[in-house]
């Protein structure tokens, strides 16, 4: 990015794609920390006179205007967060958007809307694409250039993240820059011990990156929902606990080769177990072995890890050099079944290691819970983004800028 401010930017509109993918209740953001980190780029661009038109994508439209995933409620945050002036386009390549595009004066932002309002965005043809991104560079005139700041964006090969960068000259924006040094530290050279906490609803998202995770990491900490699929792959009963049969082979495999390969597995030893999904459910706390055995029998669902096992957890932590964590523990969502996503995060806060935080809804818990962004090495804005940099797969809003 230095390197295009340097070139001059005075007058000249740039094409920033920016992840302003954020939780939502009704009309309010529930967590802007993707917005906020959206800022700094956004910052040196208009400080330097720059005419920037961001996109962004916010939840997963069926390729037409849908209202519930306008950028509005983003939007407006943004605004009150930005020392530059922000606009929010009627819509993304439309008259509304080029209307708006030619009336901005040196150091304005001008938002569209939701690219994924377009069919094209998404689309696995070259071509459909390939016109979609033509009609976004064309608002930027003869002379724009093309920042890629979205980092949870960059697995996708979507137009506005990829393709746009085949036909403008094109930079890493400062977000995206960080994003990957800090997760180069966690696949190279990284300080032993590695620990990683995983939790989060489904195994079946976590394959890839628990494969390879196995023989690099010392120690998994598996917590979530699929901790269940785990104590079933062990022989343990879980009632009516989130489980995935079909992935109990794969984890039963994943637990051979992780002991061959010098990668211990830590399964909780006691979960909070309920008699509902529900906020104000009946609970109590029983042996990983017993869940059947808990006062709801068969019906009881395991909704935590037990505090046992948060405090193992947490005592592997604290000695680690090198933690990532992705996935709640539990349903923090309840407050009564939030105390091992919390035991999680103190001890990351405790902890003299490097760590990083992944995943939106990692990060989410962690400000839900009220910790500070600054008592953690890194939060990524980046959940799939980063999983799939971990898996060791090729990012193409990453490799076409390389190119
Ligand atoms: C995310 O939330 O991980 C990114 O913004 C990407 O969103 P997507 O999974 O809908 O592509």
């Amino acid at each position: 990015l230095n390197e295009l401010i340097a070139e001059g930017v005075r007058g000249r509109y740039i094409l920033v794609r920016s992840d302003l993918n954020v939780p939502l209740d009704g009309s309010t953001v529930t967590d802007d920390g993707r917005i906020k980190a959206s800022l700094p780029v956004l910052t040196k661009l208009t400080d330097a006179g720059a005419r920037v038109l961001v996109t962004a994508h916010l939840g997963r439209p069926k390729g037409a205007p849908d209202d519930k995933y306008s950028l509005k409620p983003a939007v407006a945050r943004l605004a009150e967060l930005a020392p530059f002036s922000v606009t929010l386009a009627g819509d993304t390549v439309g008259s509304s958007a080029k209307e708006l595009a030619a009336g901005l004066t040196d150091g304005q932002v001008l938002v569209l809307e939701n690219v994924r309002f377009d069919a094209r965005e998404t689309s696995k043809d070259d071509a459909e694409r390939g016109a979609f991104a033509d009609e976004l560079v064309a608002l930027t005139g003869d002379n724009g250039a093309y920042v890629d700041d979205a980092f949870g964006a960059v697995h996708r090969k979507h137009a506005s993240v990829y393709d746009v960068a085949t036909r403008l000259p094109s930079y890493q924006g400062d977000l995206v820059h960080t994003e990957v040094e800090v997760l180069r530290k966690l696949t190279a050279d990284t300080q032993r011990p590695y620990v990683v906490v995983l939790g989060g609803s489904k195994v079946s998202d976590k394959l890839a990156v628990i494969d390879n995770l196995i023989g690099k990491a010392d120690t998994i900490l598996v917590g979530g929902g699929m901790l269940f699929t785990f104590l079933a792959a062990e022989g343990h009963a879980v009632a009516g606990s989130l489980l995935e049969e079909d992935q109990i082979p794969v984890v039963k495999d994943y637990l051979k080769r992780a002991a061959d390969a010098g990668t211990e597995f830590i399964v909780p030893t006691d979960v909070v177990v309920a008699s509902k999904f529900a906020a104000d459910a009946e609970h109590e706390t029983v042996p990983a072995d017993g869940i059947e055995g808990s006062s709801f029998g068969a019906q009881g669902i395991g909704l935590d890890i037990g505090p046992d096992s948060a405090a193992a957890f947490a005592a592997r932590i604290k000695s680690a050099k090198t933690v990532f964590w992705n996935g709640p523990m539990g349903v923090f969502e309840f407050a009564a079944f939030a105390a091992g996503t919390r035991a999680i995060a103190q001890a990351l806060t405790e902890t003299d290691a490097f760590t990083v935080v992944g995943g939106g809804d990692s990060a989410a818990a962690v400000r839900t819970l009220g910790f500070a962004d600054d008592q953690f090495g890194h939060i990524s804005t980046g959940g799939g983004a980063s999983l799939e940099y971990l898996e060791g797969k090729e990012l193409p809003g990453l490799s076409v800028l390389d190119r």
